[in-house]
């Protein structure tokens, strides 16, 4: 039987079959606040919760940040912290060689448990910066993907938009097109209707939603349907 895991996101797993199958590569794509960070720490968070380990790692955040985000959203992390959920704190401008030696090694030292392990990786932005080339962002991102989605189930984020027309703009295209899933977050405060909204834009092996839905950010639910 295939192994699916709920996403966190209230309402979202009965549209896509049930969650996002394990192993897998997840992108969330969205623009500045529209919701990212707290969508990864909810995946965690559900996994933790369901008897599983988590690893948040952050490159732009100290995890001393990313624990006080959650705390205003009314999650307790600290109680989970270093027992199922664990943190890396990536530092550096050499990318290559951050993903490449240190990152394997972190894991191995950071992450004390057997259980099933969901990944975060927020976000993949920096990395894009490190070269326009699509090819050398390619070999970036996948080593970032590969090694990280065979050890547990991947959610990684990146800052970034649809075109006018909705295509795929230039700064998400190489982990949208390497990624089993995406889900686009979109927060336009100045529109009419709905402000917030979640559209999933690919979800390999899963008959989904192609609605663009509504969405809430609430507290103590971060991202919901509901
Ligand atoms: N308790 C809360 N209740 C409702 N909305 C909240 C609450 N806390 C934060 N928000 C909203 O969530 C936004 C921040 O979300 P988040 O940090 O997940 O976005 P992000 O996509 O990761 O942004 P960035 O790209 O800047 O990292 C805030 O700007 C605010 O609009
Ligand atoms: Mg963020």
């Amino acid at each position: 039987m295939v192994e699916r895991y709920n996403t966190g996101i209230e309402g979202l797993d009965k549209l896509i079959g049930g969650g996002v199958l394990k192993n897998s590569v997840t992108t969330v794509v969205g623009c500045s606040g529209s919701g990212k960070t707290t969508t990864g720490l909810q995946f965690l968070l559900n996994g933790v919760e369901n008897d599983q380990a988590g690893l948040y790692i952050s490159l732009e955040e100290k995890p001393k940040t990313v624990m006080k985000q959650a705390e205003l959203m009314g999650w307790d992390l600290k109680k989970h912290h270093k027992e199922s959920l664990f943190f890396i704190y990536l530092q550096g401008q050499n990318y290559m060689e951050l993903i490449e030696e240190q990152l394997p090694r972190l894991i191995e030292a950071r992450v004390k448990s057997d259980k099933d392990l969901r990944i975060v990786f927020d976000s993949l932005t920096p990395l894009m910066w490190y070269t326009d080339e699509k090819l050398a962002q390619r070999e970036l991102i996948t080593k970032v993907f590969e090694p990280l989605s065979e050890v547990g189930t991947l959610m990684a984020t990146v800052d970034g938009n649809l075109n006018q027309n909705r295509t795929l703009s230039n700064e998400i295209f190489v982990p949208v097109y390497l990624s089993d899933n995406v889900i686009f977050l979109n927060y336009n405060p100045e529109r009419n209707g709905p402000k917030r909204t979640l559209q999933i834009l690919k979800m390999r092996g899963t008959d989904h939603s192609e609605e663009i839905l509504p969405v809430y950010m609430k507290q103590n639910k971060g991202v919901t349907l509901k």
